[in-house]
C-alpha cells in the first residue's frame, strides 16, 4: 500500500460521521425503501433504468437474513405496483452465504420465484472469491429453473474466462473489474491485464449472445466496447451499460441513451450507509480518490 493509500486508511475512521454523510449522499439514496423508490421514478423518468441494492453484507444471524429477504421482496412488490423500471441486487452473504449454502439457497429461490412471478428479476452481486464457486453454483441451479435471475462475473479473476466459457447456452452476466483484494496467485493486478481480460470476456459474450450488463465507468472500456458492438452487430437486446449511482460520466450516458442503449444504474441504500462507506473506503482506499475527483465533477442526473 502506498502512502497515500495509508494516510487515507488511517484518517477515514476519524472523519466525523457528517463528513461521511455528506460524501454517502452522492452515492447512496437514502435509509429507507420509499427514499429508494423515490430516486428510481426519478431516474427513470431520465430514461434510465436501475437496479436497487439493500446496503449490507456478511450477516449471520438467521432471523436478520430473513429480515433481509423480506426487505428485498417487498421491494419487487412496490416494482411491481408502482411499474417502476428496477430489478434488485443482492449480495449473497446479505442472504444467509456466511450462514450456510443452504439458507443463501433458500432465501435466494423465495427471491427469484417471487421475481418470475412479478416479472422482474434479480441480480446476484460478486463478493469476494472466498464465494465465487458458491454463488456461481448456486445461480447454475436456479437458472436451470428461472430466468429471471442472474449473476456476476469479475474480469481481474484469472478463473473468470474460463467460467463463462463452460455455458453453452446464453446466461444473464454482469461484467466488472471487481473491487476486493484479492491474491496475485488467482486475480490480475495490473489494470491493462483486467483491460484486456475485460475486453476478451464481452467479446465472448457478444460472439455467444449471452445478455451482458457492461458494468464499468472507464471510457477507455467503453470506446472499445461500443467498436466490438459494432463489429458484431449486437442486438441492443442483449447488453445493457450500468454505472454506480453519483459517478460522473462526462457525458457518456446521454450518448448511450441517444444510441438507444440500455443504461441502468446501480443504486445502493439503507441504514447500513455509514459502515458500509467506510468498510469499502478502508478495504479499497483508491475509492477515497475517486470520490473526491467525483465531488468537483457535475451529475449525468
Ligand atoms: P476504474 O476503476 O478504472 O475507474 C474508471 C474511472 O471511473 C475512475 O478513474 C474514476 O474516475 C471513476 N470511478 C470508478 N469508481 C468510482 C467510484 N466508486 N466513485 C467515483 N468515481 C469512480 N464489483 C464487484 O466486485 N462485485 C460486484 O458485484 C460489482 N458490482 C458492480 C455494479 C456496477 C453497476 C458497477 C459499475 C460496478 C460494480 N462493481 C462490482 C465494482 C467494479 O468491480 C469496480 O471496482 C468499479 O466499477 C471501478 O471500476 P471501473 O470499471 O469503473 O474502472
Amino acid at each position: 500500500m502506498n502512502i497515500i493509500n495509508k494516510l487515507i486508511t488511517n484518517t477515514i475512521p476519524l472523519l466525523p460521521k457528517f463528513a461521511v454523510k455528506f460524501i454517502a449522499d452522492n452515492y447512496v439514496a437514502g435509509e429507507q425503501s420509499y427514499e429508494a423508490l423515490e430516486k428510481v421514478k426519478y431516474l427513470n423518468s431520465k430514461g434510465y433504468h436501475v437496479t436497487i441494492d439493500l446496503l449490507g453484507e456478511h450477516i449471520n444471524d438467521n432471523t436478520e437474513v430473513k429480515k433481509i429477504t423480506s426487505i428485498y421482496s417487498n421491494l419487487l412488490d412496490s416494482i411491481y405496483n408502482e411499474s417502476l423500471k428496477c430489478n434488485i441486487s443482492v449480495k449473497p452473504t446479505h442472504i444467509g452465504l456466511d450462514i450456510s449454502a443452504e439458507e443463501f439457497n433458500n432465501n435466494c429461490y423465495t427471491l427469484v420465484r417471487k421475481a418470475s412471478k412479478l416479472n422482474n428479476f434479480v441480480r446476484l452481486d460478486m463478493e469476494n472469491s472466498k464465494t465465487t464457486s458458491q454463488t456461481i453454483s448456486t445461480f447454475d441451479n436456479i437458472s436451470a429453473d428461472f430466468e429471471s435471475i442472474g449473476t456476476v462475473f469479475q474480469a481481474y479473476l484469472k478463473r473468470t474466462f474460463d467460467d463463462i466459457l463452460k455455458y453453452n447456452k446464453p446466461i444473464n452476466f454482469r461484467l466488472c473489474k471487481g473491487i476486493y483484494n484479492e491474491s496475485s496467485n488467482i486475480s490480475f493486478k495490473n489494470k491493462d491485464e483486467i483491460n484486456e481480460n475485460y475486453l476478451k470476456i464481452a467479446e465472448l459474450a457478444f460472439e455467444k449472445k449471452h445478455y451482458i450488463g457492461l458494468a464499468t465507468h472507464d471510457t477507455y472500456l467503453i470506446e472499445k466496447i461500443y467498436e466490438l458492438i459494432e463489429k458484431y452487430n449486437v442486438n441492443k437486446n442483449n447488453f445493457e451499460f450500468q454505472v454506480l449511482y453519483g459517478v460522473p460520466m462526462h457525458g457518456w450516458l446521454e450518448k448511450h441513451l441517444k444510441n438507444n442503449f440500455k443504461v441502468r444504474i446501480y443504486l445502493p441504500y439503507g441504514p447500513q450507509w455509514y459502515e458500509y462507506s467506510i468498510r469499502r473506503l478502508k478495504e479499497n482506499p483508491s475509492i477515497a480518490k475517486h470520490v473526491a475527483k467525483s465531488l468537483l465533477s457535475n451529475r449525468d442526473y
